[in-house]
């Protein structure tokens, strides 16, 4: 069976994938690139990487011709450029999100992929979060019945983070918030109409020029009467983390918990649709409203989906008490996602086929919120997302 050879480049929160990486059955060699050569020391020393897989400088590994796939962790501005100089090079892939910073940015991905016939994947974690995974399921059961609505948040106080995420438009990174309702609905967005809320300190707001401290927006998709509500900010809101998303079926609902210790809430209507009694005025028994039991449920993992060797990545990290990274102690792991996105990364190239998130639907899922953000500028104009093809 053939291996892969691939390359990590970034690894503050990259390092977790070096890890899975490591310990993937298909993969053969893993290489390592970081401009902070301190970091590139942790990485080669933890995972005994040897010095020739070892490079500050992405064009290195871009140079080696026995390297199939390349997995970007770089800051968000180097996104898109960096995927393009990797397909270019005749690489496959990896991307962590924000796909790109425009919809001019995301074209250029697309171009790059149909180009290099390569595979490109958006390494978006929420959708293999477990929570996602569980909810998906019940969905495909029919348990939930007919979708009504779904509302979604990326909540996350960046106060402190590095630099390039000051004033962010909170909008144009989007996909933690909204991946999951785009994926469940299985319909392609169409227009979307945004306000945006508040105001961050003015340092903040020159940045990227963008004034608000929140930003919401309302979704309509392409052939399908269900809405979604998406929300987002990053400054100057007292709230604690949440990536979360609440879906409203007409036999069963899902409400994400609201404190990161409880467990979310699972709806269920327990009488037939359309067949609520109507008893008497006098009675007391009187059965307005439909009976709609209440739970608190426990989702279970998804480890069993992967390979023994990283199964156990579902629920434990690089990062420890001595290496932390914020993002994964805030996301709760990202719902055990890291292992899903490295097994379908890998198994989509050797399997030849599209990865489970292309460069279509990332193009579609970032493409929402940039267009988003520019309906917030512009006051709340209604704005058609492009069609990405
Ligand atoms: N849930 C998620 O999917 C999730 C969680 C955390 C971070 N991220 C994404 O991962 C990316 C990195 O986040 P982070 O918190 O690790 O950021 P960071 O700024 O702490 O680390 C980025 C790393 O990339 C390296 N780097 C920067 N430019 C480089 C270049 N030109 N060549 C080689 N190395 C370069 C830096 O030295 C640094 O080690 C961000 O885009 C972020 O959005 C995603």
């Amino acid at each position: 069976m053939k291996k892969l050879n691939v390359a990590l480049v970034g690894l503050s929160f990259g390092l977790e994938f070096v890890a899975i990486y490591c310990k993937h059955p298909d993969i053969d060699k893993v290489y390592v690139v970081d401009k902070n050569e301190k970091l590139l020391n942790i990485a080669k020393e933890r995972y005994s990487i040897p010095d020739e897989r070892c490079f500050t400088d992405l064009q290195d590994v871009l140079d080696i011709p026995e390297i199939d796939a390349v997995h970007l962790v770089t800051p968000p501005a180097t996104h898109a450029p960096f995927s393009v100089r990797v397909l270019n090079a005749g690489k496959h892939c990896g991307c962590t999100i924000p796909m790109g910073m425009s919809i001019q940015e995301l074209n250029d991905i697309i171009a790059a992929r149909k180009a290099s016939g390569k595979n490109y994947m958006f390494m978006e974690t929420t959708i293999f979060q477990r929570e996602f995974l569980y909810i998906q399921e019940l969905y495909k059961k029919g348990e939930l019945g007919r979708l009504q609505y779904m509302t979604c948040a990326h909540y996350q106080d960046m106060e402190g983070w590095p630099e390039y995420w000051e004033g962010f438009p909170p909008l144009m990174h989007p996909t933690h918030a909204v991946a999951p309702c785009l994926m469940l609905a299985g319909h392609l967005p169409d227009k979307v109409y945004a306000r945006g809320s508040g105001k961050v300190r003015k340092e903040l707001a020159d940045k990227y020029g963008c004034p608000f401290a929140f930003e919401s927006a309302f979704i309509s998709l392409q052939d399908s009467d269900v809405t979604i509500e998406m929300e987002r900010f990053l400054y100057g809101v007292a709230r604690s983390y949440s990536e979360c998303f609440r879906v409203y079926g007409e036999n069963e609902s899902f409400e994400w918990q609201q404190l990161g210790d409880e467990d979310p809430v699972l709806f269920t209507r327990t009488g037939e649709l359309g067949k609520v009694d109507i008893l008497d005025e006098d009675s007391e028994k009187s059965s307005r409203g439909s009976e709609i039991v209440e739970k608190r449920i426990q989702i279970p993992d998804y480890a069993h989906l992967l390979p023994k060797e990283i199964a156990s990545f579902t629920t434990n990290t690089v990062y420890n008490n001595e290496n932390t990274h914020l993002s994964f102690t805030q996301g709760g792991g990202h719902g055990g996602s890291h292992p899903h996105l490295v097994h379908e990364f890998i198994r989509s190239i050797l399997e030849e086929r599209k990865p489970a998130i292309d460069d279509i639907m990332g193009a579609y899922w970032t493409g929402t919120g940039i267009c988003a953000h520019e309906s917030a500028m512009k006051g709340g104009e209604v704005i058609t997302i492009p069609r990405f093809e």
